[in-house]
C-alpha cells in the first residue's frame, strides 16, 4: 500500500481496520470541508442560478458525509455509543452529557439492549 500523508505511524504497524477507519475519517473530513466551501460560495455569489447549483452540490456533500459517518459508526463501538447519546436530542448538549454521566457507564450498558441508552426523556423535552 502506498503511504498516506495522513497516517501517523508506519503503515506496516497498522491493522487493516485502522487503515479503513483512517480512509473513512479522511473522507468525512473532506466532505465536511466541501460543505463549508460550497456554503461560502453560495453566500458570496450574486448569480442566483449559480447559487442554486452550488447549494445543490453542498447538500449532496452532506449526504456523502452522513453516509461515511454511518459507516464509521458501524465500525467503531465507542463512536456508536457517543452518537447514540448526543444525536437527535433536544436538551442543551452539555445537559445531555451531564445526564449520560449521571447514569454512568453501567446504566448505559444495561440500557444498550433496547438501543435507547435512556436518552428518550431528553429527546422528548422541548
Ligand atoms: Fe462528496
Amino acid at each position: 500500500m502506498a503511504n498516506s500523508v495522513g497516517l501517523h505511524e508506519p503503515v506496516e504497524w497498522l491493522n487493516p481496520d485502522v487503515i479503513d477507519r483512517h480512509r473513512a475519517i479522511t473522507s468525512l473530513q473532506e466532505e465536511l470541508e466541501a460543505v463549508d466551501w460550497y456554503d461560502q460560495r453560495v453566500a458570496a455569489t450574486s448569480d442566483e442560478a449559480l447559487a442554486e447549483v452550488l447549494a445543490h452540490n453542498r447538500d449532496e456533500e452532506k449526504e456523502h458525509a452522513a453516509m461515511t459517518l454511518e459507516w464509521l459508526r458501524r465500525h467503531d463501538p465507542a463512536l456508536d455509543l457517543v452518537l447514540r447519546t448526543y444525536l437527535f436530542t433536544e436538551a442543551p448538549v452539555v445537559e445531555v452529557e451531564h445526564q449520560a454521566e449521571a447514569e454512568g457507564a453501567g446504566a448505559a450498558a444495561s440500557k444498550a439492549g433496547d438501543g435507547s441508552l435512556g436518552i428518550g426523556s431528553l429527546r422528548e423535552r422541548r
